[in-house]
């Protein structure tokens, strides 16, 4: 199980790194799905009722569609997508079946609280927005979109950093370690504190 894992990950690898019409091929492994796939090991660790093997696959298969084709990221199709390509690997029908039920979940994060999902949900989903956190993540959004006014961006990213801590990050050891860097960007995006000295 683990070598179809170990497979899979270096056939998402190759492809959001070489697919140049990926628009975020120059970072997005290095700077996020590394990032992610590390502290959900960590919090593995610290779960050990959580399936690894989900995890991980979930931690590679959960931005797929938006590699794949950004357009059509949201469309039922790509979960289909996502299945065929876990059978093709040779993941098993069962296994497969779980994965893309969980991605289901994670995806709806708005409509579901995640604080009720299984582990291995509250796991991918809670490091996904975690690695927001950690690296050029903002500041990439900055460049990517530098023809927006500065305002623009900021309101921006305060609202996806508002759905990252919380709907994303579940998981209240999450919070606790991350709190500090999500201070330091919120106030990064535009919200400044009162006073500075008490
Ligand atoms: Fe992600």
């Amino acid at each position: 199980m683990q070598e179809l894992v170990e497979k899979f990950r270096k056939h998402v690898i190759d492809l959001s790194s070489n697919t140049k019409e990926f628009v975020h091929h120059e970072w997005f492994v290095k700077y996020h799905l590394n990032l992610i796939e590390e502290i959900a090991l960590e919090l593995c660790d610290m779960h050990r009722e959580a399936d690894r093997n989900i995890v991980r696959t979930l931690v590679w298969i959960h931005d797929y569609a938006k590699i794949l084709d950004k357009e059509k990221e949201h469309d039922a199709v790509m979960f289909q997508k996502g299945k065929e390509k876990l059978l093709e690997f040779g993941f098993e029908n069962g296994f497969a079946d779980k994965v893309i039920e969980y991605l289901g979940i994670f995806e709806r994060k708005m409509e579901v609280d995640l604080h009720e999902a299984p582990i291995e949900v509250r796991i991918a989903s809670s490091a996904d927005g975690a690695a927001h956190l950690i690296g050029p993540f903002w500041s990439i959004y900055f460049k990517e979109n530098s023809d927006k006014p500065i305002e623009e961006l900021m309101e921006s990213n305060r609202k996806k950093l508002k759905k990252d801590w919380e709907r994303k990050i579940v998981l209240p050891e999450v919070k606790k370690a991350f709190e500090a860097r999500y201070k330091m960007v919120n106030e990064q995006a535009g919200d400044f504190p009162k006073k500075y000295f008490s």
